[in-house]
């Protein structure tokens, strides 16, 4: 018994120490950006795989935005607590097709966060058009928990056009 004490002590220690955090980063649930965009996706299954719906907040076309699908990928499901992954959104609205690739984290507070690069396909009509055709960028998303708003305090560019967008800190509250 005295030996076991100061084991739990150190284990402890080594849980909660940065980097090595004890909570698991799971892609389950409903998410939102910096964009003002949320998603959701649904159970991941045994071999990674999961889908879900984006309900993006800006659009690079002229349409009326809609719910779209997502289907995606997460590497290694019971290995990695901060699991790396992908995903397609396959737009309703529009001929474009997004992919979506990141990793899963728990930052230093706990809170799961999604970092991800992106690339937007657009359709064109002439193959000289296609040098312009696909977008890239990155988006932040941190999960929407039930009853809560998260108002992201910068960063909303109104346009999936800019090559890049600023990364900030989101302020949620219980309403
Ligand atoms: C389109 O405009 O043809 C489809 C919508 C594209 C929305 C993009 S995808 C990358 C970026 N992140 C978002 O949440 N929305 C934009």
């Amino acid at each position: 018994m005295v030996q076991v004490t100061p084991f739990l002590l150190m284990l402890s220690m080594v849980l909660v120490a940065p980097g090595h955090s004890a909570k698991k980063c799971v892609l389950t649930g409903r998410w939102m950006n910096e964009l003002g965009s949320n998603m959701t996706i649904l159970a991941v299954n045994g071999k990674g795989e999961f889908s879900g719906f984006y309900h993006t907040a800006v659009t690079a076309t002229m349409n009326e935005i809609q719910v779209s699908p997502l289907q995606g990928s997460q590497h290694r499901t019971n290995q990695k607590s901060q699991p790396t992954f992908g995903f397609t959104v396959n737009w309703s609205f529009s001929d474009s097709v997004t992919v979506f690739t990141g990793q899963c984290f728990v930052d230093d507070e706990g809170n799961e966060v999604l970092k991800t690069m992106w690339l937007l396909r657009s359709q064109v009509d002439d193959i000289k058009n296609d040098w312009k055709a696909t977008r890239v960028g990155t988006n932040v998303f941190i999960r929407l928990h039930s009853q809560q708003e998260c108002k992201w305090q910068k960063g909303a560019s109104g346009s999936a056009g800019s090559a890049s967008h600023s990364f900030c800190s989101a302020t949620c509250f219980t309403q």
